[in-house]
């Protein structure tokens, strides 16, 4: 995904969109720009390859004055990343500029029709097709750029959040919207802001209006009113709703890192998640979109849970708790696998979407599929208002505030609390669950930040650690039961952000296959924390170290039988053995997040990734 922001008032544009480009870079960080309209109405792009630093290097020279502006940072899809393929991009008379996320699909016989007509291309991108082709319009029904944007995007196919811009016109900003998320800030006195995301508006305000699929707005200065109309040509009522964020949540607050911030914040977030919903004192479990669709559940031939991700390791999770607590048949499906497999969904099916970020295309496109068999479809989801949010009948929202690191932490711990929170309130209802248990597992589950609190205050500890493993090529990662998922996220968080290859494996399969690669170099990490299944990832260490493996094991505070075997140890508070994946990924997190740091690795921004994935 990119980064889009935009200006339209009467403060200076540039530093504005500087700004809310930083706070947009975990969307895309492989090139940036900006084009601004300054008081002759004068139209300049600038743009380079590379974070918004580099950016801001290449304008210290240019003139960057005017009072409306639009600016992009982009994760490169058609093009490699370079100045050329990078947004705006101009129009071929260079009188529009325009910025854009998603795909157009049938760029390329827009483009055949456009070559034609003689325009030329300067760079690989669908993009420069996107604001040829509103050109061309303009040019041959000599219409205004709103309406020359509405014709293009009615014959065009694909996903699309853009920005534009028309020379000779310092008074309008129009903006689009589908399939990529588009937000409208209105700030004082007739400003107005555009933003990819929340991000770089809420500094000026919480005012805004979410942009649904197919709205078209157009922005004039002075006027002071927006206009928005949808592809069918319907005015549409703006809809102004409160942004719930704060500066604070989308800043680092002192760490080095947004990753390392995520992780310490868990205890807060999971509190945040649990707010009203787990209720310690009368030992329950309350969440409203549980209880009002209840017959869906208790109806469900079976859930079927679809993500991508980390989010579908804490689908996975799911799986285990749902099946053991509620007796309900559980399929977990990674979204872009299950939306092209043609599978076989029932009516009386439940999906469960789960996505942080609300917008992966293909948990959308998932979502989508089996809506059309009628099935009712239940989201997870970290982002308010997000396209998961909207495309979903009912839903859960995690509420663990904005996450910034490209690797994900606290939404998957989050995500996990919620599952859990489901999980026994279905169970208790439907009557799969002993009154005994669902108090105590509520009870435990309250307990939870607290013991998070006493793994993160091991973070010096487990730095240490890491520094020993810097050398390591591969890495690999085993888990049991609930804590196999947890093996799975360990071995991606560490991928993702050291660039070391990671494998996870449920531990007993590791004699199928695995152990082969097992010599004095391989670092294994053991998710072993003390549950029935103990004695035989006992047994599995044993065979590691046997062959000569370095072994870290997370284990159950007061272990006696790992410890001793293995090279390193980290211990977890005890707790209930369903509950343990929400203890057992801190030590992960912080693992992958020290090796990656002293690989000296951009943590926050790794190569070649953004935030969430919003093209298939
Ligand atoms: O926003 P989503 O939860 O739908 O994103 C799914 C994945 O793209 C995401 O979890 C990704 O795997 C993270 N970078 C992992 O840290």
């Amino acid at each position: 995904m990119c980064g889009i922001v935009g200006y339209i008032g009467k403060r200076e544009a540039y530093p504005i969109l500087i700004k809310g480009l930083h706070r947009l870079e975990y969307r895309g960080y492989d090139s940036a720009g900006v084009a601004l309209l300054d008081s002759k109405a004068n139209l300049h792009v600038y743009k380079t390859r590379g974070k918004v630093v580099n950016l801001e290097n290449y304008c210290k020279d240019k003139n960057v004055s005017g009072t409306i502006g639009i600016a992009h940072t982009r994760w490169a899809t058609h093009g490699e990343p370079s100045d050329v393929n990078a947004h705006p991009h101009y129009s071929q008379s260079e009188t529009l500029a325009l910025i854009h996320n998603g795909i157009i699909e049938n760029y390329l016989s827009l483009k055949q029709m456009l070559e034609r007509k003689g325009y030329k291309f300067v760079s690989q991108t669908d993009t420069e097709v996107l604001v040829q082709f509103i050109e061309y319009i303009k040019t041959e029904n000599k219409c205004s750029l709103y309406e020359a944007v509405h014709q293009a995007l009615s014959q065009v196919i694909g996903a699309y959040a853009i920005g534009v811009l028309e020379k000779g016109n310092a008074d309008t900003l129009v903006a689009a919207r589908k399939g990529s998320p588009l937000i409208v800030g209105i700030g004082e006195a007739g400003e107005y802001f555009l933003g990819s995301d929340a991000s770089p508006i809420v500094e000026y305000t919480k005012d805004v209006i979410y942009l649904n699929d197919e709205d078209i707005v157009e922005i004039r200065r002075g006027v002071g009113e927006i206009m928005i109309k949808n592809l069918s040509n319907v005015v549409l009522k703006p809809q102004v709703q409160k942004i719930r964020m704060d500066l604070s949540e989308i800043e680092k607050g002192g760490f080095a890192h947004f990753m390392l911030k995520e992780i310490f914040e868990q205890p807060k977030s999971l509190m945040m998640c649990m707010n009203g919903r787990v209720q310690s004192e009368l030992q329950e479990i309350m969440l409203s979109g549980i209880r009002d669709n209840i017959e869906k559940f208790r109806n469900a031939r079976r859930i079927l849970i679809s993500a991508c991700g980390t989010s579908w390791h804490a689908a996975l999770i799911g799986k285990y708790l749902i099946e053991y607590y509620c007796k309900i048949p559980v399929e977990v499906e990674v979204a872009s696998e299950f939306r092209y497999r043609n599978p076989v969904i029932f009516e009386d099916d439940v999906m469960i979407a789960i996505s942080q970020s609300g917008e992966t295309a293909d948990t959308l496109a998932a979502i989508e599929l089996a809506k059309e068999k009628g099935t009712f479809i239940y989201g997870i989801c970290n982002v308010v208002g997000s396209s998961v949010a909207r495309a979903t009948h009912s839903g859960t929202y995690t509420h663990a505030g904005p996450e910034i690191g490209v690797a994900s932490t606290k939404a998957f711990t989050t995500q996990v609390a919620v599952l859990t929170m489901i999980t026994l309130l279905l169970g208790k209802e439907l009557g799969t669950i002993d009154r005994t248990t669902y108090k105590s597992l509520v009870r435990e589950l309250d307990s939870i930040p607290e013991k998070i609190e006493k793994i993160v205050a091991k973070a010096d500890e487990i730095e240490e650690m890491s520094k020993v493993f810097t050398y390591a090529r591969n890495f690999m990662y085993l888990g049991r039961g609930y804590n196999y998922p947890v093996a799975l996220e360990g071995a991606l968080k560490l991928k993702e952000i050291s660039y070391i290859h990671a494998e996870g494996y449920p531990a007993a399969e590791m004699k199928h296959g695995p152990i082969a690669l097992v010599d004095e170099e391989m670092p294994i990490v053991v998710v072993a924390p003390k549950f029935k299944m103990y004695d035989k990832i006992v047994s599995n260490v044993e065979e590691l170290k046997a062959r000569k493996g370095k072994i870290i094991a997370i284990v159950s505070e007061g272990d006696k039988n790992i410890s001793n075997i293995a090279d390193y140890v980290i211990e977890i508070p005890n707790t209930e053995e369903c509950l343990s994946p929400l203890l057992t990924v801190i030590p992960l997190q912080l693992l992958s997040y020290y090796i990656a740091t002293a690989k000296g690795r951009n943590v926050d921004q790794p190569r070649n990734l953004a935030k969430s994935v919003t093209v298939e």
